[in-house]
């Protein structure tokens, strides 16, 4: 009753670039990919420090560059403005100006590239002089949940009226996905999608983000704790439950933020919606990935691209990634 294990030779599907092409099980393409981007009002393009090759953009340029995108199979963005310090306050007011930067660029993006998909953020935080995603309760102690819906959902149809595709709230506020789909539809925007950041983990790979779009604490701290909105990284159990309330009411696609360090909340949530699941890439995991690379300890590009298929492998049809154009062009080099 000799065994030969040597029977079965798994090597045999590995042996060359033909058969590895042949047996892949996953794969990257620009169709999966949104690119973050992010613009300022005026002037000319503006690094953002802790973001290697990531530009503010003023609106002129955000269009080209957005051209650029589609030109590389990419199917749309997910625009972040970066506003005037001193338009901001404590209520978020500036969010719900009808010719506020934000809605402009997206009436002129709309406009130039009407097939090109736009993504915007419903959350306070690019608006308010404490940095928090809502507007806070009297004592000032915590985002006050109630009042803060409120405010998105007219948020959300201020988007929709600058015409984009899809609204993403990413304030992790209770009750705040039925809000904005019921707000929406009142006001005619049967059409305009919700992409829920229903699973948003109070994280530190959020860091360079805060940078980029001026929210990290006007306060004076340094740390921004978000943690009674956004969730314990812990709790894998609860991120279940947070993402079928947001299905119940009315979520187009369901989005796990941060990506790279939730591949199990991912795969897990993949055994459980049918929705189209997507996993934004975040600042920080962009960021560790360049400084390494910068230091000579990983491969920039391989380690980039290893990251992009983990997070489709675990489950993600959709991935939000400051890679994206990068992504796409290596996609269209490999033969
Ligand atoms: C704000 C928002 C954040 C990000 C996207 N939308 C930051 C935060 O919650 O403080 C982070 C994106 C990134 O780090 O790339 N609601």
């Amino acid at each position: 009753m000799d065994i030969n294990w040597l029977r079965r030779r798994p090597r045999r599907l590995r042996a060359s670039p033909a058969i590895r092409d042949l047996t892949r099980e996953t794969r990257l393409h620009p169709s999966n990919l949104i690119a973050p981007l992010f613009v300022k009002n005026a002037g000319a393009p503006e690094p953002v420090a802790s973001m290697p090759g990531v530009l503010r953009h003023n609106p002129d340029d955000l269009l080209s560059h957005c051209r650029n995108l589609a030109d590389l199979g990419i199917p749309g963005a997910a625009i972040f403005p970066s506003i005037d310090p001193s338009l901001k306050d404590a209520e978020g007011s500036e969010a719900l100006n009808p010719k506020g930067l934000l809605h402009a660029t997206v009436a002129k993006l709309k406009a130039a590239l009407p097939g090109f998909l736009v993504f915007t953020d419903v959350a306070l935080d690019p608006y308010t002089t404490h940095g928090h995603d809502g507007v806070l309760d009297p004592a000032g102690r915590d985002v006050d949940n109630d009042r803060t819906v409120a405010i998105l959902a007219r948020m959300a149809v201020a988007q929709a009226n600058a015409g984009v595709d899809f609204v993403a709230p990413s304030d992790m506020m209770d009750g705040r996905v039925g809000a904005i789909r019921e707000a929406l539809d009142a006001a005619g925007h049967q059409r305009t999608g919700i992409l829920a950041y229903s699973v948003k983990f109070a994280s530190a790979f959020y860091g360079p983000f805060r940078d980029a779009v001026g929210s990290r604490a006007a306060a004076g701290t340094h740390h921004l704790d978000k943690r009674t909105y956004q969730m314990d990284p812990a709790n894998p159990r609860e991120a279940m439950i947070e993402a079928r309330l947001d299905e119940e009411q009315g979520a187009d696609i369901l989005m796990v933020k941060p990506a790279g360090p939730y591949l199990d909340i991912i795969a897990r949530l993949r055994e459980r919606t049918d929705l189209p699941i997507a996993a934004y890439q975040v600042s920080g995991e962009f960021a560790q990935i360049h400084a390494a690379a910068k230091l000579g300890w990983l491969d920039y590009e391989r380690t980039r691209d290893e990251s992009l298929l983990a997070i489709r492998r675990a489950g993600a049809t959709i991935i939000l990634t400051y890679f994206a154009a990068e992504a796409a062009k290596a996609c269209a080099a490999r033969p």
